[in-house]
């Protein structure tokens, strides 16, 4: 109470003072560079300690530590990416070109995305803000010289993969002399393949060797991606749109067509055989295909010709996949299926139009409608071998 004493006490002798005014002002002047200082003080006794700086501790500048670590991660990160298998053996000449271009590509790119990760990964822990630092970082004005090596590096090596990249494409494009003219038509989930100069018509998709093969893609639904990975060159089939591309063989051998556009339910299924063969076997293939067109409807074939063991299990066809319902028991079930209509009407129905009845347990909008345009002949012979397979 003495303090509250002598203030009264002053305050009496000087009631409306400016002396009284000033006195406080420098009061709280002191309390306030008093409470900064001691924070100062603070700071600066524990900051040495706690934060070192690199430089201060007379440590070398990590700038070449950091760039040392960076290359050895981009030798190593390039190596491995070299030696993984990222295709099949290829089949065809273009998949050489393809591949190399592939190898050509991981070179340039991978050391500059290691290189960067590791410079970066390293700066993140080695520099970080340290619980309670508060400090500013130096003050950086940019580099002249730095920044035109690393505009310009990139820029001549983007460029020249393009001139490069554009020389290979030119080159997998170009026509050759006496090509074989392949339809390609994907629906969900089989493909087809016309041979329209050899009149033939296949399920299975096969080649003369050594030939050049000029393929025009189309669709009858929705969007899929023809694609041989032995031959490395894809394309997708677009409705109301022909794609195509040109490719030589140079491998016989057996591979797959596979889609590569996830193109609904049964996508993973969309696999179709490719078979590469010798020029006269090919020659006695195409013979005996064109030479089974002009005969009646054979309900057998057209299960295999149309695709429908891409999606359905039926026995005596040898299918067994499960996108839509089985038809090992269909003669039995057909019946029972749907009251009032036959056997014969229920699975003609169901071709024609199979959106009308779906089994439960399987999906309604997964078998396509296209099935209508077969005509009435052959929808009657698929019906027919449906649900006597054996007649
Ligand atoms: Cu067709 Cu995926």
């Amino acid at each position: 109470m003495t303090n509250g004493a002598s203030y009264q006490e002053t305050s009496d002798r000087e009631p409306h003072g400016r002396a009284f005014l000033e006195r406080s002002l420098a009061l709280r002047r002191d309390i306030n560079s008093r409470a900064v200082a001691d924070e100062e003080r603070e700071e600066a006794r524990r900051a040495p300690e706690e934060h070192p700086d690199p430089q201060a501790e007379g440590e070398q500048h990590p700038v070449l530590k950091m760039i040392l670590v960076g290359v050895v991660a981009a030798v190593i990160g390039t190596v491995i990416t070299l030696i993984m298998d990222w295709f099949p053996e290829p089949a065809a000449g273009a998949a050489n070109e393809i591949d190399t271009l592939y190898d050509v590509l991981l070179i340039c790119s991978v050391p500059i995305f290691v290189l960067v990760m590791t410079v970066a990964i390293y700066s993140v822990v080695k520099f970080r803000a340290r619980p309670g630092d508060t400090r500013d970082g130096a003050p950086i004005h940019g580099h002249t010289r730095l920044e035109i090596v690393w505009v310009t590096i990139p820029f001549i090596m983007v460029t020249a993969l393009a001139v490069y990249g554009w020389v290979v494409l030119d080159d997998l494009e170009a026509k050759g002399k006496d090509e074989l003219q392949v339809k390609v038509t994907g629906q969900q989930f089989t493909w087809s393949f016309e041979y329209p100069e050899e009149k033939a018509k296949s399920q299975e998709l096969v080649l003369p060797v050594n030939r050049r093969v000029h393929f025009r893609i189309n669709t009858n639904d929705v969007v899929h991606s023809f694609w041989v990975p032995e031959f490395r060159l894809k394309s997708d089939a677009v409705p109301g749109l022909t794609t195509e591309y040109r490719v030589t063989p140079d491998r016989p051998g057996r591979y797959q067509v596979v889609c590569a556009e996830l193109c609904g339910i049964g996508h993973a299924t969309m696999r179709q055989k490719v078979r590469v063969v010798p020029q006269d076997e090919f020659d006695a293939w195409v013979e005996k295909k064109a030479g089974g067109g002009g005969q009646a409807a054979d309900g057998k074939q057209l299960f295999t010709s149309e695709g429908c063991g891409g999606c359905h299990a039926f026995k005596p066809a040898g299918t067994s996949a499960t996108t839509g319902p089985p038809l090992d028991d269909l003669a039995k079930e057909a019946a029972k299926r749907k009251p009032g209509l036959s056997a014969e009407e229920y699975v003609k129905e169901s071709i024609e139009d199979p959106r009308a009845f779906t089994v439960k347990g399987f999906g309604k909008n997964v078998m396509p409608t296209t099935f209508k345009d077969l005509g009435a002949e052959k929808i009657d012979a698929l019906v027919g071998y449906l649900l006597k397979p054996g007649s």
